[in-house]
């Protein structure tokens, strides 16, 4: 069906599906700065102006802006052609920037730049109708839109700049605090404390480790010449792409003929599998790849390898027989579109064993209590008989005597629920051969040296052999032995 509406101030027609999401849509013209994070409402990254008005485009159909006026960040500064925005050594590099988006580069308000244009949106709302906003109204408008790397403070401070600036008062430079090393200039180079702890040797299982990594690293500091650079508030390098919505994250990129993945997952927190019949999924037109246990090779990792070399457990496989968790992985369809993909993991069938679950991590801890892990080829699990997958132990200091010393002492048990870092952007990847046989993985981490060493001896990557924790070791093995591994995002 067709729709007329008002793109960032052009008449427009646009043939939707009556299912299709305005979120999808504007992606699909080409509004890259319309970004793609919860899906759910909840985030705010994908708002948009839609008659003045900030609205969240994941909630929305397409069909529901007919006749209406939409604005989206490309039209706060359009690019001009032949213009390099994004080139900091040029004359006057932020002179065609909004007066908003300028405020937040000098005030540091952007970090990951994920939740960046809705917040210059909403901050373009509340100044279209009130010129002159106190602290209070500016945190009301951007409330909307989650940020969970940079906070608030900056990003209100940008907006109250910007509005002075929008109403002609002159601003002072921002002054953004010098980092100091506690009087650096004044320490003489010192050895290390007599109690900075040993890792012993069997921290990491046995597996071969580094002696820079096990024993006591000597600290030494040495007073270093004042430079213009070093210790000093800089302008961040990818800040003005950021500040214009631009097409940097991995969700952003499409290439040619690229196919989409989807998983299937467990409903049952515990279970075995006893079959799984694929054959009608393969079937499915569009369909290019279905894998499941009995397709891929059994390689044990460790999932939360960020560090070298990567501590214990190793119990971890791609796919495997059995699932420990509610959504654990079953089965990944490869498909020409996300909707075939989805329609192929309908056509999964999968008999499932259930076991008893554990859902306390006290009673998991119990004798009798279901064993999660039971495979014989899983490495290093601390006490897989009792579910306790690692242990730690932290001494620091001397606990009696600062017991004996404290004015008051409390003692009592908490828990904690799980925690995770809920970055506004979707965790997503893609990959493909490039032009010299190379596999280039582009996905949304900050590590992308981790994810080369945890992935390539899952794909049996011949630079797996050589994987460790240096980013310039990683480059220089990418560029030699066949993988590449970018980073687009900065979660
Ligand atoms: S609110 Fe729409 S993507 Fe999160
Ligand atoms: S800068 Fe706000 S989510 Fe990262």
């Amino acid at each position: 069906m067709h729709i007329h509406l008002t793109l960032n101030g052009e008449q427009t027609t646009w043939d939707t599906a009556p299912h299709e999401l305005l979120l999808t849509a504007l992606r699909r013209a080409g509004m890259w700065s319309v970004k793609h994070g919860c899906e759910t409402g909840e985030c705010g990254a994908c708002a948009v102006l839609l008659d003045g008005k900030l609205i969240n485009t994941c909630t929305r159909l397409a069909v529901q802006a007919h006749g209406a006026a939409i604005e989206t960040l490309e039209h706060l500064a359009p690019d001009q052609p032949g213009r390099r925005d994004n080139d900091l050594h040029a004359p006057s590099p932020q002179a065609t920037l909004h007066p908003l988006q300028r405020a937040f580069i000098e005030t540091g308000a952007i970090q990951c730049g994920f939740c960046t244009p809705a917040q210059l949106l909403a901050a373009k709302a509340l100044l279209d109708q009130n010129s002159e906003p106190d602290e209070a109204q500016v945190r009301e408008a951007i409330a909307g839109v989650l940020c969970r790397c940079t906070g608030y403070a900056r990003p209100v401070q940008a907006v109250l700049r910007a509005a002075a600036q929008l109403r002609g008062e002159p601003v002072p430079p921002v002054e953004m605090p010098a980092i100091t090393v506690g009087g650096l200039a004044d320490q003489q180079p010192h050895a290390p404390p007599d109690d900075t702890p040993e890792f012993p040797d069997d921290s990491f299982g046995g597996r071969p480790v580094d002696t820079l990594t096990r024993t006591r690293l000597p600290v030494m500091v040495v007073a270093q010449p004042e430079t213009h650079v070093v210790n000093k508030a800089e302008t961040k390098v990818d800040a003005v792409k950021l500040a214009k919505g631009r097409p940097v994250f991995t969700d952003d990129m499409t290439l040619p003929g690229m196919l989409h993945a989807a998983l299937l997952t467990s409903p049952h927190a515990h279970a075995r599998i006893r079959s799984i019949e694929v054959a009608a999924a393969r079937a499915l037109e569009g369909v290019h790849a279905v894998l499941t246990h009995q397709d891929v090779s059994r390689v044990m990792y460790a999932s939360g390898g960020q560090s070298y070399p990567q501590p214990h457990p190793y119990d971890q496989v791609s796919l495997d027989s059995k699932v420990r968790h509610v959504g654990d992985r079953v089965a990944v369809v490869a498909a020409e579109t996300p909707e075939i993909a989805q329609r192929a993991l309908a056509l999964i069938e999968v008999d499932y064993d259930v076991l008893p679950a554990v859902l306390d991590p006290l009673a998991a801890m119990q004798e009798g209590a279901p064993q999660i892990h039971d495979e014989a080829d899983a490495v290093g699990i601390h006490d897989a008989a009792h579910n306790r997958s690692h242990h730690i132990h932290v001494k620091h200091g001397d606990l009696e005597k600062g017991f004996a010393e404290a004015a008051w002492t409390f003692e009592h048990e908490y828990r904690v629920h799980q925690v995770q870092q809920a970055a506004i952007e979707p965790h997503a990847c893609i990959t493909y051969w490039d032009e010299d046989d190379r596999l280039v993985v582009r996905t949304s981490t900050q590590v992308p040296f981790h994810v080369r060493r945890i992935i390539a001896p899952l794909l049996a990557c011949p630079c797996a052999a050589s994987a460790s924790s240096s980013r310039a070791s990683a480059v220089a093995s990418a560029a030699n032995r066949k993988c590449s591994w970018r980073t687009s995002a900065h979660i």
